[in-house]
């Protein structure tokens, strides 16, 4: 088979986030994480909490050479709103967080990997959560936008690339409905209120950005979403209404914003009709209208099936979810990621892709998260010690290669990020799913390239898969 080109100037790269890489070393306010880890240990997969990550805030120079040697060339990250903040409602800022994310800023500046830098990665501080219930304030909305400003202030002149949130369908689902991340309530209005202040914080803090001197640096804006396309189980109407209600929630409520400025009209519809829709004001609302992004990151790991629904949701004892609208649907023969129970569906990214291109104006936009979770991934070990993940180079290339065929279509998409470059730590699941190019030995820290790193290598060098 030839070998798939592709375009000039394609990021080869990786995402991480702060909470999940840096540790909790030399942080003086604590995140909802850090909280729920002091309180309830057992919470976290193999009661490992997020005090070492991978110990990125001690060993980042050495990190960022290794990303450096696997041949990425750019690189996502957060900055810990918890490390750079000292008081939340000042703005004042830790001058150890200034310190720390300005040596990072200038290593990476120092290797040549091009920067994506976000603002939030579900880590809400717990300050603001038990004082004002997080997102569902907009006083924290406020205080967001000054956070984000300090940032834009202090780094804009270094980052080009910025990103206001990485997934925000998650604190609404894992928050407020699912009850996967503290403080583990199923309270509708309130998940709907988090939904809308969250697309209002990101239109603020891009309002604020543009404001700022360091548009005219040419410094561009952006959201990070995951999107699972929902697929109807067959033709038939019902099937259908269904899909498309899944995704009025998980998918379009933040994409249409980010793009159009406006919530779908489905969305609404079923809230209003239920009595769930959030506060809003005119102003508001424009902002939001008047604020959409640059440039969009797309995180895909599995698709949605659906179906409508064939037994009565009972509120009574789930509480109010979208749920209630349809059925998850266990389609015969689905492919299956085993060790982390996932769907693998490669179809789906250039499925994303053509989305995008017909329905959200070819926005330019690059995969910021596509990854294959391994447990129990040291049975992979060779002799040298080398983790041969071939399971992980055959699921990129085929995800690849769908995303190829899209970009020969018109497909506006500019980069291909993986999750995530080192083994890191990931919330309840800690280090359960490994995802790296490079693995981390507990508790030693010892970081070993994977297969898969040299085969990133070799694609980012040639800038081409073997098709
Ligand atoms: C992504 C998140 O959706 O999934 C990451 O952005 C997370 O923060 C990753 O770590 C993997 O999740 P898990 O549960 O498989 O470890």
């Amino acid at each position: 088979m030839a070998n798939l080109k592709f375009p000039d100037n394609f990021w080869w790269g990786s995402a991480t986030s702060g909470p999940q890489s840096e540790g909790r070393f030399n942080k003086k306010n604590r995140n909802i994480f850090d909280y729920w880890f002091d309180t309830d240990k057992k919470a976290f997969f193999g009661g490992v909490g997020p005090d070492v990550a991978s110990n990125f805030y001690n060993s980042f120079r050495e990190d960022i050479k290794l990303y450096k040697e696997i041949g990425l060339n750019s690189l996502r990250t957060s900055i810990q709103w918890t490390r750079l903040i000292k008081n939340f409602e000042t703005g004042e800022v830790d001058e150890d967080g200034v310190r720390f994310y300005t040596e990072v800023i200038e290593e990476f500046e120092k290797n040549g990997i091009t920067l994506v830098m976000n603002l939030f990665h579900f880590d809400m501080p717990i300050e603001l959560q038990e004082k004002y219930g997080g997102w569902e304030s907009k006083h924290v909305v406020e205080l967001f936008v000054k956070y984000a400003r300090k940032a834009f202030e202090l780094f804009g002149d270094k980052v080009k690339y910025w990103t206001t949130f990485n997934e925000p369908i998650v604190p609404v689902e894992a928050q407020y409905m699912y009850q996967f991340h503290y403080p583990l309530i199923v309270d509708v209005k309130k998940a709907m209120q988090v939904l809308y202040n969250t697309a209002l914080a990101s239109a603020k803090a891009i309002e604020e950005f543009r404001k700022t001197e360091l548009l005219k640096k040419d410094g561009e804006i952006g959201i990070i979403l995951n999107l699972t396309p929902s697929y109807p189980r067959s033709e038939n109407e019902e099937d259908i209404k269904a899909a498309k209600i899944s995704d009025a929630f998980f998918n379009n409520s933040f994409l249409d914003p980010a793009i159009y400025g406006k919530f779908p009209e489905l969305l609404i519809e079923i809230l209003e009709k239920d009595g769930a829709l959030w506060e809003s004001t005119e102003e508001e609302l424009k902002i939001i209208a008047e604020n959409t992004v640059d440039f969009l990151g797309v995180n895909y790991y599995q698709p949605r099936r659906i179906k409508a629904r064939e037994t009565e949701f009972d509120i009574s004892k789930n509480g109010w979810l979208p749920d209630k609208y349809f059925e998850n649907y266990d389609m015969p023969g689905k492919r299956m990621n085993i060790y982390r129970g996932w769907e693998i569906y490669p179809q789906a990214i250039y499925d994303i892709a053509k989305n995008i291109q017909d329905n959200y104006k070819n926005i330019k936009w690059f995969i910021s998260e596509n990854g294959m979770g391994v447990e129990g991934e040291e049975k992979f070990k060779n002799e040298e010690g080398i983790i041969e993940d071939d399971y992980r180079i055959d699921f990129f290339r085929e995800h690849l290669t769908h995303l190829h065929r899209a970009i020969e279509e018109g497909s506006n998409c500019f980069g291909y990020h993986t999750w995530t470059p080192i083994d890191c730590w990931s919330w309840t699941n800690a280090y359960k799913n490994r995802y790296g190019f490079i693995s981390v030995d507990l508790p030693t820290q010892i970081k070993t390239i994977k297969k898969s790193g040299y085969w990133i290598k070799k694609v980012s060098e040639t800038n081409e898969i073997d098709g």
